[in-house]
């Protein structure tokens, strides 16, 4: 059981250091070794944290024990001053196992606390980091954290559902030509008019920041669709938040409901498929998108994701 395992510590003996080159290998661990849901390769943990470039060194608190210059604690903050730069967000915290349930979290959000505050900063929230986020809120099986963040005054807002898609049925690749349209993986000579065909289309949110991510990857992990002039009408990223995972996505408006999405997310199926992966992680799906996914894809509710925040006074 959670929490079950207590290894007694000193609290007093223990040292805050910032995550460095040096130690982010540890501090991954860390993750990767608590973390009951969730896994990320390295180089995700790495682009999410020291390469983010709203992270913050001074909030992001990492808890050593100078015996063995070991972390058994970590709360990973990130700000993002285009959204509000009165605001804070946590992307992960964690306590190692042993040392659970001894109010060592506790201790650690006092001092975040304290920290904000000299910082003017009037809201912390566990949620959606965009453009750069592992996941969108508090996944609700971390009960402990959920009920931690609670009993530390965080409201939650609004559910967020990622879909889950099994790739068994994925056999064969998808067709590269189909009424009238291309579909291929992008290349360095399409990134600019990729980009700039999702920041037209989608102006208000950071969709196209978060498609300029998957150009960095080898391959790149963006798909497009073009009509007959050779002009963009449709893109899917995929495996930009973390192996697997689908989003964003769109096509012109004045070209929905061809089956433009559909392909193009069958060929991030595919291409996940190649990378010997079962299965594929919608992101953020809201409304009747999910029956659609739901109804042709096969697709299913999981994880579900609290986004939660506290006012600092
Ligand atoms: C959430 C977490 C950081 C709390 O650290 P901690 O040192 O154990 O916390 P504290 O000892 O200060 O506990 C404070 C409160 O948290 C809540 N809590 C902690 N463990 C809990 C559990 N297993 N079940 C329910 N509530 C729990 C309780 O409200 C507790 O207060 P109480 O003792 O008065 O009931 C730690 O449990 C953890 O790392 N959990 C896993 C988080 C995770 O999966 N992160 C991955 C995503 S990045």
């Amino acid at each position: 059981m959670e929490g079950e395992e207590h290894k007694q510590i000193t609290i007093d003996n223990m040292v805050y250091r910032k995550l460095s080159n040096d130690n982010i290998q540890s501090v991954y661990q860390l993750f990767e070794n608590n973390s009951r849901f969730f896994s990320i390769p390295f180089d995700y943990f790495r682009r999410g944290t020291l390469e983010d470039d709203g992270f913050d060194p001074n909030l992001s608190l990492i808890l050593f024990n100078p015996e063995n210059n070991k972390p058994i604690a970590a709360f990973i903050v990130v700000k993002r001053n285009e959204m509000n730069e009165n605001y804070c967000f946590f992307k992960g915290c964690v306590v190692d196992k042993k040392y659970r349930r001894q109010g060592l979290g506790s201790k650690i959000f006092y001092e975040f606390l304290s920290r904000v505050k000299e910082k003017e900063i009037t809201q912390v929230i566990y949620g959606p980091s965009v453009p750069e986020y592992w996941q969108p809120g508090v996944d609700i099986r971390n009960t402990s954290l959920y009920f931690f963040l609670k009993k530390h005054g965080f409201k939650s807002h609004r559910a967020i559902f990622n879909l889950t898609v099994s790739l068994n049925a994925i056999n064969k690749e998808p067709v590269r030509n189909k009424d009238g349209y291309i579909y291929e993986r992008v290349q360095p000579k399409d990134f600019k008019k990729t980009f700039e065909f999702v920041k037209r289309h989608f102006p208000n949110n950071t969709w196209a920041e978060e498609v300029n991510f998957s150009f960095k990857l080898q391959p790149p992990s963006t798909f497009i669709a073009k009509d007959e002039n050779n002009e963009i009408v449709g893109w899917a990223t995929h495996s930009q938040f973390f192996p697997g995972s689908f989003g964003p996505t769109g096509v012109n408006e004045l070209l929905r409901e061809k089956g433009i999405g559909t392909e193009l997310f069958l060929w991030c199926l595919w291409d996940i498929k190649q990378k010997g992966l079962d299965r594929c992680e919608i992101m953020w799906v809201e409304g009747n998108t999910v029956k659609f996914y739901s109804k042709t894809f096969g697709a299913y509710i999981s994880p579900i994701f609290y986004p939660m925040y506290k006012k600092i006074k």
